[in-house]
Protein backbone atom coordinates (compact mmCIF):
# COMPACT_ATOMS: atom_id res chain seq x y z
CA UNK A 1 0.00 0.00 0.00
CA UNK A 2 1.15 3.57 -0.97
CA UNK A 3 -0.55 6.07 0.47
CA UNK A 4 -1.68 9.50 -0.89
CA UNK A 5 -0.34 11.45 1.87
CA UNK A 6 2.03 9.75 4.79
CA UNK A 7 1.10 12.08 8.20
CA UNK A 8 2.54 8.96 10.52
CA UNK A 9 5.78 8.94 8.86
CA UNK A 10 6.02 12.53 8.96
CA UNK A 11 5.37 12.40 12.74
CA UNK A 12 7.45 9.45 13.20
CA UNK A 13 10.51 11.54 12.54
CA UNK A 14 9.73 14.84 14.57
CA UNK A 15 7.98 13.19 17.44
CA UNK A 16 10.25 14.38 19.96
CA UNK A 17 10.60 17.85 19.27
CA UNK A 18 6.58 17.92 18.87
CA UNK A 19 5.94 15.80 22.14
CA UNK A 20 8.00 18.25 23.92
CA UNK A 21 6.05 21.28 22.40
CA UNK A 22 2.63 19.41 23.16
CA UNK A 23 3.89 18.85 26.71
CA UNK A 24 5.41 22.86 26.89
CA UNK A 25 1.31 24.04 26.38
CA UNK A 26 -0.33 21.58 28.59
CA UNK A 27 1.92 22.39 31.61
CA UNK A 28 1.53 26.38 30.63
CA UNK A 29 -2.40 25.33 30.38
CA UNK A 30 -2.90 28.39 28.19
CA UNK A 31 -4.73 26.56 25.44
CA UNK A 32 -6.26 29.54 22.78
CA UNK A 33 -4.52 32.18 21.40
CA UNK A 34 -1.28 33.63 23.53
CA UNK A 35 2.12 33.48 23.12
CA UNK A 36 2.36 30.57 21.34
CA UNK A 37 0.24 31.78 18.71
CA UNK A 38 2.06 35.13 18.98
CA UNK A 39 5.54 33.51 18.35
CA UNK A 40 4.40 31.25 15.28
CA UNK A 41 2.69 34.56 13.96
CA UNK A 42 6.10 35.62 13.91
CA UNK A 43 8.12 32.83 12.49
CA UNK A 44 5.80 32.47 9.70
CA UNK A 45 5.46 35.98 9.16
CA UNK A 46 8.89 36.26 8.59
CA UNK A 47 8.98 32.65 6.89
CA UNK A 48 6.73 34.39 4.10
CA UNK A 49 8.24 37.81 4.04
CA UNK A 50 5.82 40.05 5.01
CA UNK A 51 5.66 41.87 8.34
CA UNK A 52 2.34 40.97 10.37
CA UNK A 53 0.82 37.09 10.55
CA UNK A 54 -2.76 36.62 12.13
CA UNK A 55 -3.53 33.25 13.25
CA UNK A 56 -6.88 32.04 13.08
CA UNK A 57 -9.20 28.73 12.89
CA UNK A 58 -8.72 27.29 9.16
CA UNK A 59 -7.85 28.24 5.59
CA UNK A 60 -11.85 29.04 5.36
CA UNK A 61 -12.03 31.37 8.17
CA UNK A 62 -8.61 33.18 7.18
CA UNK A 63 -10.22 33.86 3.55
CA UNK A 64 -13.54 34.85 5.10
CA UNK A 65 -11.87 37.44 7.10
CA UNK A 66 -9.51 38.62 4.93
CA UNK A 67 -12.13 39.46 2.45
CA UNK A 68 -14.47 40.80 5.22
CA UNK A 69 -11.36 42.96 6.21
CA UNK A 70 -11.19 44.19 2.46
CA UNK A 71 -14.14 45.25 2.45
CA UNK A 72 -16.29 42.46 0.40
CA UNK A 73 -19.82 42.61 1.89
CA UNK A 74 -23.02 42.00 0.29
CA UNK A 75 -23.60 42.39 -3.51
CA UNK A 76 -20.33 42.44 -4.19
CA UNK A 77 -18.40 40.44 -6.82
CA UNK A 78 -14.93 38.50 -6.13
CA UNK A 79 -13.46 36.95 -9.08
CA UNK A 80 -11.94 33.38 -8.20
CA UNK A 81 -11.24 29.81 -10.44
CA UNK A 82 -13.90 26.99 -10.27
CA UNK A 83 -10.72 24.61 -10.08
CA UNK A 84 -10.37 24.68 -6.71
CA UNK A 85 -11.61 23.27 -3.32
CA UNK A 86 -15.15 24.80 -2.31
CA UNK A 87 -13.79 27.21 0.51
CA UNK A 88 -12.71 29.45 -2.08
CA UNK A 89 -15.59 30.21 -2.74
CA UNK A 90 -17.61 29.94 0.26
CA UNK A 91 -15.26 32.32 1.86
CA UNK A 92 -17.09 34.93 -0.60
CA UNK A 93 -20.06 33.43 -0.14
CA UNK A 94 -19.67 34.08 3.85
CA UNK A 95 -19.24 37.67 3.41
CA UNK A 96 -22.73 37.96 1.21
CA UNK A 97 -20.88 38.43 -1.76
CA UNK A 98 -21.13 36.76 -5.38
CA UNK A 99 -18.21 34.58 -6.84
CA UNK A 100 -17.28 35.38 -10.49
CA UNK A 101 -15.48 32.56 -11.90
CA UNK A 102 -13.15 32.95 -14.68
CA UNK A 103 -12.04 29.63 -16.89
CA UNK A 104 -8.33 28.21 -15.92
CA UNK A 105 -5.16 27.70 -18.19
CA UNK A 106 -4.98 24.29 -18.88
CA UNK A 107 -1.51 24.14 -18.50
CA UNK A 108 -0.92 24.77 -14.52
CA UNK A 109 -4.58 24.73 -13.81
CA UNK A 110 -5.09 28.01 -12.21
CA UNK A 111 -6.99 31.32 -13.19
CA UNK A 112 -6.07 32.23 -16.83
CA UNK A 113 -4.77 35.53 -15.55
CA UNK A 114 -5.13 36.65 -19.65
CA UNK A 115 -9.21 36.17 -18.94
CA UNK A 116 -9.33 38.36 -15.38
CA UNK A 117 -9.85 41.35 -17.01
CA UNK A 118 -13.16 40.63 -19.03
CA UNK A 119 -14.81 39.35 -15.57
CA UNK A 120 -14.47 42.71 -14.12
CA UNK A 121 -17.55 44.66 -13.33
CA UNK A 122 -18.59 47.53 -11.77
CA UNK A 123 -19.36 45.43 -8.52
CA UNK A 124 -16.30 43.62 -8.29
CA UNK A 125 -14.56 43.99 -5.31
CA UNK A 126 -11.65 41.51 -4.63
CA UNK A 127 -9.91 39.35 -7.10
CA UNK A 128 -8.71 35.55 -5.17
CA UNK A 129 -6.21 33.94 -6.62
CA UNK A 130 -5.25 30.36 -5.72
CA UNK A 131 -2.21 28.50 -6.27
CA UNK A 132 -3.45 25.28 -6.83
CA UNK A 133 -1.18 22.42 -6.54
CA UNK A 134 1.31 24.26 -4.57
CA UNK A 135 1.70 25.70 -8.22
CA UNK A 136 2.14 29.88 -7.90
CA UNK A 137 -0.26 31.80 -10.02
CA UNK A 138 1.84 34.70 -12.03
CA UNK A 139 1.17 37.45 -9.70
CA UNK A 140 2.72 40.16 -11.40
CA UNK A 141 0.31 39.93 -14.01
CA UNK A 142 -3.11 39.60 -11.58
CA UNK A 143 -1.46 42.72 -9.88
CA UNK A 144 -1.28 44.81 -12.80
CA UNK A 145 -4.98 44.25 -13.59
CA UNK A 146 -5.50 44.69 -10.45
CA UNK A 147 -3.75 47.90 -9.77
CA UNK A 148 -5.61 49.27 -13.34
CA UNK A 149 -9.05 48.53 -11.28
CA UNK A 150 -7.83 49.65 -7.73
CA UNK A 151 -8.95 46.00 -6.55
CA UNK A 152 -7.31 44.44 -3.77
CA UNK A 153 -5.63 40.84 -4.47
CA UNK A 154 -5.93 37.95 -1.68
CA UNK A 155 -4.07 35.13 -2.70
CA UNK A 156 -5.68 31.89 -1.71
CA UNK A 157 -2.17 30.38 -0.69
CA UNK A 158 -3.44 27.41 1.56
CA UNK A 159 -1.78 24.77 -0.65
CA UNK A 160 1.77 26.55 -1.40
CA UNK A 161 3.30 26.88 1.42
CA UNK A 162 6.75 28.20 0.53
CA UNK A 163 6.13 28.60 -2.90
CA UNK A 164 7.33 31.62 -4.95
CA UNK A 165 6.96 33.49 -8.19
CA UNK A 166 10.21 35.25 -9.29
CA UNK A 167 11.92 34.14 -6.22
CA UNK A 168 9.34 36.23 -4.04
CA UNK A 169 7.30 33.75 -2.00
CA UNK A 170 3.60 33.29 -2.40
CA UNK A 171 1.84 35.48 0.79
CA UNK A 172 3.97 38.45 -0.08
CA UNK A 173 2.47 39.37 -3.23
CA UNK A 174 -1.18 40.10 -2.16
CA UNK A 175 -3.29 42.51 -0.07
CA UNK A 176 -3.09 39.95 2.13
CA UNK A 177 -2.91 35.49 1.57
CA UNK A 178 -4.67 33.37 3.10
CA UNK A 179 -3.06 29.44 4.41
CA UNK A 180 -4.62 26.42 5.75
CA UNK A 181 -2.61 24.10 8.26
CA UNK A 182 -4.90 20.76 7.53
CA UNK A 183 -3.31 17.89 8.50
CA UNK A 184 -2.21 16.67 5.07
CA UNK A 185 -0.97 21.04 3.67
CA UNK A 186 2.53 20.97 2.96
CA UNK A 187 2.94 22.46 6.85
CA UNK A 188 -0.04 21.18 8.33
CA UNK A 189 -1.67 21.33 12.49
CA UNK A 190 -2.67 18.33 14.47
CA UNK A 191 -6.37 19.54 13.98
CA UNK A 192 -7.44 22.99 12.20
CA UNK A 193 -5.75 26.05 11.30
CA UNK A 194 -5.15 29.23 9.57
CA UNK A 195 -3.19 32.15 8.79
CA UNK A 196 -3.36 35.24 7.04
CA UNK A 197 -0.42 37.80 6.04
CA UNK A 198 -0.18 40.81 5.08
CA UNK A 199 1.87 43.60 4.84
CA UNK A 200 -1.14 46.36 5.97
CA UNK A 201 -0.68 46.42 9.43
CA UNK A 202 -4.93 47.77 8.87
CA UNK A 203 -5.74 44.86 7.60
CA UNK A 204 -3.89 42.85 9.99
CA UNK A 205 -5.24 44.48 13.51
CA UNK A 206 -9.06 44.18 11.85
CA UNK A 207 -8.54 39.94 10.94
CA UNK A 208 -7.06 40.45 14.64
CA UNK A 209 -10.67 41.96 16.09
CA UNK A 210 -12.57 40.03 13.84
CA UNK A 211 -11.25 36.53 14.59
CA UNK A 212 -11.83 36.95 18.34
CA UNK A 213 -15.08 38.69 18.55
CA UNK A 214 -14.61 41.72 17.37
CA UNK A 215 -12.46 42.86 20.53
CA UNK A 216 -9.07 43.89 21.41
CA UNK A 217 -9.81 44.28 25.04
CA UNK A 218 -11.64 41.45 27.31
CA UNK A 219 -15.42 42.31 26.84
CA UNK A 220 -14.92 45.68 24.73
CA UNK A 221 -16.57 44.60 21.54
CA UNK A 222 -15.75 46.93 18.82
CA UNK A 223 -17.90 45.50 15.71
CA UNK A 224 -19.60 42.63 15.19
CA UNK A 225 -17.02 39.15 15.07
CA UNK A 226 -16.64 35.75 15.26
CA UNK A 227 -14.62 32.64 17.46
CA UNK A 228 -12.09 31.87 14.45
CA UNK A 229 -9.05 31.76 16.72
CA UNK A 230 -5.92 29.67 16.23
CA UNK A 231 -5.10 27.18 19.46
CA UNK A 232 -1.65 26.48 20.80
CA UNK A 233 -1.60 23.24 20.71
CA UNK A 234 -1.55 23.67 16.94
CA UNK A 235 0.70 26.89 16.87
CA UNK A 236 3.19 24.89 18.71
CA UNK A 237 3.33 22.30 16.32
CA UNK A 238 3.12 23.97 13.65
CA UNK A 239 6.29 26.43 14.72
CA UNK A 240 8.57 23.17 15.58
CA UNK A 241 7.28 22.04 11.82
CA UNK A 242 7.84 25.32 10.09
CA UNK A 243 11.52 25.13 10.78
CA UNK A 244 11.05 21.34 8.52
CA UNK A 245 9.04 23.06 5.76
CA UNK A 246 11.65 24.13 3.30
CA UNK A 247 13.88 20.46 3.88
CA UNK A 248 9.86 18.98 2.70
CA UNK A 249 9.10 21.10 0.18
CA UNK A 250 13.26 20.57 -1.22
CA UNK A 251 11.81 16.61 -0.90
CA UNK A 252 8.79 16.86 -2.78
CA UNK A 253 10.64 18.65 -5.15
CA UNK A 254 13.48 15.64 -5.53
CA UNK A 255 10.05 13.15 -5.61
CA UNK A 256 8.35 15.19 -8.29
CA UNK A 257 11.85 15.32 -10.26
CA UNK A 258 12.43 11.39 -10.16
CA UNK A 259 8.18 10.97 -10.89
CA UNK A 260 8.93 13.36 -13.96
CA UNK A 261 12.56 10.79 -14.91
CA UNK A 262 10.26 7.38 -14.38
CA UNK A 263 7.03 8.50 -16.09
CA UNK A 264 9.30 9.72 -19.29
CA UNK A 265 7.48 8.48 -22.33
CA UNK A 266 3.90 7.64 -20.64
CA UNK A 267 1.19 9.00 -22.43
CA UNK A 268 0.24 11.32 -19.43
CA UNK A 269 0.59 15.34 -18.98
CA UNK A 270 3.16 16.00 -16.25
CA UNK A 271 2.75 18.92 -14.09
CA UNK A 272 3.64 22.41 -15.39
CA UNK A 273 7.72 23.19 -14.55
CA UNK A 274 7.60 27.23 -15.64
CA UNK A 275 11.01 28.92 -15.28
CA UNK A 276 9.51 31.41 -13.35
CA UNK A 277 7.54 29.33 -10.93
CA UNK A 278 9.00 27.45 -7.79
CA UNK A 279 5.79 24.98 -7.21
CA UNK A 280 6.33 23.11 -3.98
CA UNK A 281 4.06 20.24 -5.17
CA UNK A 282 1.25 20.09 -2.59
CA UNK A 283 0.09 17.01 -5.12
CA UNK A 284 1.55 15.91 -8.03
CA UNK A 285 -1.29 16.21 -10.26
CA UNK A 286 -1.32 14.23 -13.92
CA UNK A 287 -3.78 14.30 -16.79
CA UNK A 288 -4.82 11.99 -18.96
CA UNK A 289 -8.39 11.14 -21.00
CA UNK A 290 -8.56 7.53 -19.72
CA UNK A 291 -8.50 9.09 -15.90
CA UNK A 292 -11.06 6.60 -14.31
CA UNK A 293 -9.88 3.65 -15.53
CA UNK A 294 -6.27 4.45 -14.54
CA UNK A 295 -7.50 5.43 -10.96
CA UNK A 296 -9.40 2.38 -10.66
CA UNK A 297 -6.01 0.22 -11.93
CA UNK A 298 -3.84 2.53 -9.11
CA UNK A 299 -6.32 2.00 -6.30
CA UNK A 300 -6.33 -1.94 -7.31
CA UNK A 301 -2.82 -2.03 -6.91
CA UNK A 302 -2.95 -0.31 -3.44
CA UNK A 303 -1.55 2.92 -4.77
CA UNK A 304 -3.18 5.83 -2.99
CA UNK A 305 -4.19 8.18 -5.99
CA UNK A 306 -7.10 10.92 -5.64
CA UNK A 307 -8.64 13.32 -7.64
CA UNK A 308 -8.88 17.06 -6.93
CA UNK A 309 -11.18 17.67 -7.47
CA UNK A 310 -13.84 15.61 -9.97
CA UNK A 311 -16.91 18.73 -10.19
CA UNK A 312 -15.92 22.40 -10.95
CA UNK A 313 -17.11 24.52 -7.89
CA UNK A 314 -19.37 26.13 -11.22
CA UNK A 315 -21.56 22.34 -11.38
CA UNK A 316 -21.69 21.88 -7.62
CA UNK A 317 -25.45 22.17 -6.37
CA UNK A 318 -24.52 24.43 -4.01
CA UNK A 319 -23.74 27.08 -6.29
CA UNK A 320 -26.42 26.22 -9.18
CA UNK A 321 -28.13 29.44 -8.27
CA UNK A 322 -25.10 31.17 -9.67
CA UNK A 323 -26.56 30.18 -12.91
CA UNK A 324 -24.07 29.17 -14.78
CA UNK A 325 -23.92 25.85 -16.98
CA UNK A 326 -22.02 22.93 -18.30
CA UNK A 327 -19.84 24.27 -21.02
CA UNK A 328 -19.32 27.68 -19.41
CA UNK A 329 -15.67 26.78 -18.58
CA UNK A 330 -14.89 24.24 -20.52
CA UNK A 331 -11.17 24.07 -19.71
CA UNK A 332 -11.65 23.41 -15.41
CA UNK A 333 -14.58 21.43 -16.73
CA UNK A 334 -11.77 19.10 -18.98
CA UNK A 335 -9.86 19.10 -15.97
CA UNK A 336 -12.18 17.91 -13.41
CA UNK A 337 -12.51 14.95 -15.65
CA UNK A 338 -8.79 14.09 -16.45
CA UNK A 339 -6.40 15.24 -13.31
CA UNK A 340 -5.31 12.49 -11.25
CA UNK A 341 -3.18 13.14 -8.09
CA UNK A 342 0.01 10.30 -7.25
CA UNK A 343 1.27 9.55 -3.75
CA UNK A 344 3.93 12.67 -3.12
CA UNK A 345 5.36 13.54 -0.01
CA UNK A 346 8.13 14.21 2.15
CA UNK A 347 9.28 10.74 3.07
CA UNK A 348 8.19 8.96 -0.27
CA UNK A 349 11.01 6.55 -1.20
CA UNK A 350 12.63 5.76 -4.68
CA UNK A 351 11.60 2.52 -3.94
CA UNK A 352 7.75 3.77 -4.10
CA UNK A 353 7.85 5.91 -6.56
CA UNK A 354 9.03 3.68 -9.29
CA UNK A 355 6.13 1.09 -7.83
CA UNK A 356 4.02 4.14 -8.79
CA UNK A 357 5.18 5.03 -12.12
CA UNK A 358 5.22 0.83 -13.43
CA UNK A 359 1.91 0.52 -12.26
CA UNK A 360 0.71 3.68 -13.88
CA UNK A 361 3.10 3.09 -17.02
CA UNK A 362 1.32 -0.27 -17.51
CA UNK A 363 -2.49 1.20 -17.05
CA UNK A 364 -1.89 3.61 -19.63
CA UNK A 365 -0.37 1.09 -21.94
CA UNK A 366 -3.23 -1.16 -21.53
CA UNK A 367 -5.68 1.41 -22.09
CA UNK A 368 -3.72 2.85 -25.10
CA UNK A 369 -3.83 -1.05 -26.74
CA UNK A 370 -7.50 -1.48 -26.37
CA UNK A 371 -7.73 1.96 -27.99
CA UNK A 372 -9.19 4.54 -25.00
CA UNK A 373 -5.95 6.59 -25.19
CA UNK A 374 -5.83 9.15 -28.05
C1 LIG B 1 -7.31 25.87 -2.10
C2 LIG B 1 -7.88 25.78 -0.71
N1 LIG B 1 -8.50 26.85 -0.18
C3 LIG B 1 -9.01 26.82 1.05
C4 LIG B 1 -8.91 25.70 1.84
C5 LIG B 1 -9.57 25.70 3.18
O1 LIG B 1 -8.71 25.44 4.23
P1 LIG B 1 -9.24 24.74 5.58
O2 LIG B 1 -9.57 23.32 5.26
O3 LIG B 1 -8.11 24.89 6.52
O4 LIG B 1 -10.45 25.51 6.02
C6 LIG B 1 -8.25 24.58 1.35
C7 LIG B 1 -8.03 23.35 2.15
O5 LIG B 1 -8.71 22.58 2.58
C8 LIG B 1 -7.74 24.60 0.03
O6 LIG B 1 -7.13 23.53 -0.49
Amino acid sequence: MIPLVDLKAQYAAIQPEVDAAVQRVLRDASFVLGREVEAFERAFAAYCGVPHAVGVASGTAALHLALQTCGVGAGDEVITTPHTFIATAEAISHCGARPVFVDIDPATYNLDVARLEAAISSRTRAILPVHLYGHPVPMDRVQAVARRHGLPVIEDAAQAHGAAYDGRRVGAWGDAACFSFYPGKNLGAYGDGGMVVTGDAGIAARVRMLRDHGRRAKYAHEVIGYGERLDALQAAVLGVKLHHLDAWNAARQRAATRYRDLLAGVEVVLPPDGARAQPVYHLFVIRTAERDRVLADLRAAGIGAGVHYPRPLHLQPAYAHLGYAAGSFPHAERAAREVLSLPLYPEITDDQLAAVATVLRATVRACQSSGHVS
